[in-house]
């Protein structure tokens, strides 16, 4: 029997679809912003595409960078062509200044700069644990290895993507991001990487341009969004 065109939900702002074969998934993205810290939700019309547009974006560098990623294609208005991926229970986050939960939890000044990078992994499950190495193997969520793998990934993205958005004179304060096994047992780059996911700032201004700007109410959201895509773009 044919699966096409069942859906199941990806987190809160998500919904997949089974796509045309068995190997590939429309992911769609919704106009649905959360902040599970804040205890905030709202729909916000025009994140969704932006969001997926964005992402397409930064994966079509890293795919030209040589970065393994489930992008195949923008089927545009918020819905993105992806291959079919056994996705870890990982959110793998690089954090290159200190913001957000970094410094609610640690006794470190906002926007120090972590020279190399640090690299946090929380588990996908109940309300996002923080793992080690131990627990990312005791819980069997991925082997020695794979982790090696994932931590190896994980700086490649961030070294590519941080230097990127400087070029464009926007900092890379912090991201998550997701990754998955593809059918080689290649670890890639899944889900997607947006704004909605990340800290971005002006270089010069320190303005955000991420959800930040719908945690603390400091503006309109689509518009940063729009404003990250432009910078982003040229
Ligand atoms: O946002 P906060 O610093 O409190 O939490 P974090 O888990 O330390 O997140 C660091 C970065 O990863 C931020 O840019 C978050 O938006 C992003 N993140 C996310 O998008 N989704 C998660 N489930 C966890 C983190």
């Amino acid at each position: 029997m044919s699966k096409k065109g069942l859906l199941f939900n990806c987190g809160k702002s998500k919904v997949m679809h089974f796509g045309e074969d068995e190997n590939t998934l429309v992911m769609s993205f919704l106009d649905s912003v959360s902040s599970y810290t804040y205890n905030k939700h709202e729909r916000i019309v025009g994140t969704g595409v932006v969001r997926c547009d964005i992402s397409s974006f930064i994966f079509e560098k890293l795919e030209e960078k040589g970065i393994k990623t489930h992008f195949i294609k923008n089927l545009n208005n918020g819905k993105m062509l992806v291959k079919k991926i056994d996705m870890f229970k990982l959110e793998v986050i690089p954090r290159n200044y200190a913001a957000g939960s970094m410094v609610r939890n640690y006794p470190v000044i906002h926007g120090t700069r972590f020279d190399p990078p640090i690299l946090k992994i929380d588990m996908k499950y109940s309300n996002d644990p923080m793992l080690n190495d131990d627990y990312i193997v005791a819980l069997g969520i991925a082997t020695k290895k794979e982790l090696e793998r994932i931590k190896e990934l994980a700086h490649e993205v961030n070294n590519f993507l941080s230097s990127f958005f400087l070029e464009k004179e926007l900092l890379l304060v912090d991201f998550k991001f997701e990754v998955g096994r593809n059918e080689k047992g290649e670890i890639i780059v899944g889900d997607e990487i947006s704004p909605d996911g990340m800290r971005v700032w002006d270089r010069n201004t320190y303005v955000s341009m991420d959800k930040d700007v719908f945690r603390f109410g400091k503006g309109d959201l689509v518009e940063a969004y729009k404003e990250l895509q432009k910078r982003l773009m040229v």
